[in-house]
């Protein structure tokens, strides 16, 4: 059986942030460890998955309240450092001696130069065994300055991209406060199509303000014609404390109810199964079994 440990061991950058890294590891019991278990309590295992997170964006989108920090002038120097720094650290505490899959994201971690990524991929690689094969994904905003560093992060060690399409859609990308629009999506996934066959994977937002099942069932044929083998398809959830959830609040939008939403996901669903995209997790479907290892490592259905 699989189960999931918890780690995140250090929260050091500077006083207003934090590095963001989690060990996933596979047991053969159900055990749930909580932050301040001592480390050498810890049962051995010889696999893992690692998430390394990249904590900041250049703008905050409307609907988000993930752990990010806006910021155009990061100490990319500095942050190389504690993320090897960190990568190694948590691998040796862990005693773990095989690293499945590594996933970046974020935050925005294709604003990460390639060479951080490099230096963590490397860090993995000395400190214990990373299969040759193994698959290191990358979070990608398709903005038209992030299009031009895919070939770099391909250098750097990254296999597989999870493109933040969100909409295909202008008005809805600047509702949501999105830094691109669809001809930059289109861009970023043919590029990255090129780069990475067939391990490309695109996030897409429904339950949209003013989206309606139409407008879904069209937008889904779009989403189809220009995809890879990989879709994450995420309802909107509206978080306190965003720019969303106040105007919802005041009243000035409005979500699709409950049983549109159910209704979109439903058609969702069905749509990509006939496009032979098998749904392997709520949110996720894949064709020709091109499911993410490290999501699989974490969740199936
Ligand atoms: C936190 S973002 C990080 C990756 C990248 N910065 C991006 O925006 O694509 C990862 C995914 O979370 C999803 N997400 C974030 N906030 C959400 C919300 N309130 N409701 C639904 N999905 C959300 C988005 O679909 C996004 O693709
Ligand atoms: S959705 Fe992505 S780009 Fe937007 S604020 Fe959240 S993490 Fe940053």
């Amino acid at each position: 059986m699989k189960t999931t440990l918890y780690r995140n061991l250090s929260k050091c950058f500077h006083s207003k942030n934090v590095l963001d890294m989690r060990l996933h590891a596979v047991y053969g019991k159900r055990t749930q460890y909580s932050q301040g278990v001592d480390i050498s309590d810890l049962p051995i295992d010889d696999q893992a998955v690692l998430y390394v997170h990249w904590p900041y964006c250049s703008k905050r989108c409307t609907y988000c309240n993930f752990n990010k920090y806006i910021s155009r002038n990061v100490d990319n120097e500095r942050m190389t450092r504690c993320l090897m720094k960190e990568t190694q650290t948590l691998i040796e505490c862990s005693h773990v001696s095989r690293i499945n899959s590594i996933f970046f994201g974020g935050g925005t971690p294709s604003l990460a130069t390639p060479r951080t990524i490099a230096k963590v991929i490397e860090t993995v690689t000395k400190t214990t065994w990373l299969h040759g094969n193994a698959e290191v994904t990358l979070e990608v905003n398709p903005t038209h300055l992030e299009t031009g560093k895919l070939r770099d992060f391909r250098s750097a060690g990254v296999n597989r991209v999870s493109i933040g399409v969100q909409a295909l859609n202008d008005s809805d990308l600047k509702l949501l406060g999105r830094e691109h629009d669809t001809q930059d999506s289109m861009r970023c996934i043919e590029e990255a199509r090129n780069l990475f066959p067939g391990c490309v994977s695109i996030d897409v937002i429904f339950g949209r303000p003013g989206q309606t099942l139409g407008s879904w069932i069209s937008e889904l044929q779009k989403i189809l014609a220009v995809s890879d083998q990989h879709i994450s398809l995420y309802q909107l959830t509206l978080e306190r404390g965003t720019q969303l959830f106040k105007w919802v609040q005041n009243g000035l939008i409005e979500l699709p109810d409950e049983d549109a939403m159910a209704d979109m996901y439903l058609e969702a669903v069905k749509t990509l199964e006939i496009h032979g995209f098998k749904q392997y997790e709520v949110s996720n479907f894949a064709k020709n079994g091109a499911t993410s290892d490290h999501n699989t490592a974490y969740w199936t259905i």
